[in-house]
């Protein structure tokens, strides 16, 4: 099988071809040679796709840093409610991230539409694609917080880590999805490389373009898990 280094010339690969090769690599990809991209889907004279920015209600920094990938995260936020008729406090998130890289290539448009229509789809079983729209997006990797409440990213298909830190938010624009629970559109997110860890090949993520995932109402003393999809941009 080629490498997917050598096909990067041959800027005229069919996406759906760029798709199945993606889906078939059978080990992790890691670039560090100087000088090449980052990105193992990005073919060179492609533009690099940019982060939505929301005109809602302020937008997030920008970056002056490489695109690595993008992915369509699906998962839960959760909440902890002291008790009956309390406010959530949020505790932390876990997401299947899935890459999106080619399709933020090719059509940033329908990029855009994707966490809207994933959030209400089931999450897949452990390790198979998420399907939205006619598109299929092979698993890239996870999203956690840790034990200490740090936000985590394993793009375990590109042997890269992000051990985030909040930098910055904004609220969701309006009209963005509820998704099923019927709550708000978390907030978009700058996250940049947490000091206190060693992330390896991510500096910056993004999360945007949500949909759902505010906590619901607390009913009783427990965790509540809200559905939720999201955009993450992963640069270094
Ligand atoms: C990139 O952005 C960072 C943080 O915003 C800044 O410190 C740095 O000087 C910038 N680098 C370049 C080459 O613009
Ligand atoms: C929670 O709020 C509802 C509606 O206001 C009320 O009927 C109920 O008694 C409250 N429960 C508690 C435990 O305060
Ligand atoms: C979040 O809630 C789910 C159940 O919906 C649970 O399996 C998971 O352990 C919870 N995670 C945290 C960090 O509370």
């Amino acid at each position: 099988m080629p490498s997917i280094r050598s096909l990067i010339p041959f800027v005229g690969l069919a996406l759906t071809a760029l798709l199945q090769v993606t889906s078939a690599i059978p080990t992790p990809v890691i670039s560090t040679a100087a000088g090449v991209d980052d990105c193992p889907d990005f073919p060179s004279g492609v533009a690099t796709p940019t982060v939505p920015v929301d005109g809602a209600s302020g937008d997030l920094p920008t970056t002056n840093l490489t695109l690595v990938a993008v992915a369509i995260g699906r998962g839960i936020q959760n909440y902890t409610c002291a008790a009956a008729n309390s406010t959530g406090v949020a505790i932390g998130a876990i997401a299947t991230l899935y890459d999106a890289t080619p399709v933020a290539m090719a059509d940033e448009a329908t990029l855009n539409t994707l966490p809207a229509l994933a959030v209400f789809e089931a999450l897949p079983a452990a390790g198979a694609p998420l399907t939205v729209s006619g598109h299929t997006f092979p698993r890239i990797g996870n999203h956690f917080f840790d034990i200490a409440g740090t936000p985590t990213f394993e793009l375990t298909a590109l042997n890269k880590v992000l051990f985030g830190l909040k930098a910055d938010s904004v609220t969701a624009p309006t009209g963005s999805s509820e998704g099923p629970d019927g709550t708000a559109a978390v907030a978009w997110l700058y996250l940049t490389a947490h000091t206190g860890y060693t992330s390896v090949g991510l500096t910056e993520a993004y999360r945007v373009e949500t949909a759902g995932g505010s906590a619901t109402a607390c009913t009783e003393a427990g965790v509540i898990s809200v559905q939720y999809s999201a955009q993450y941009w992963f640069y270094n």
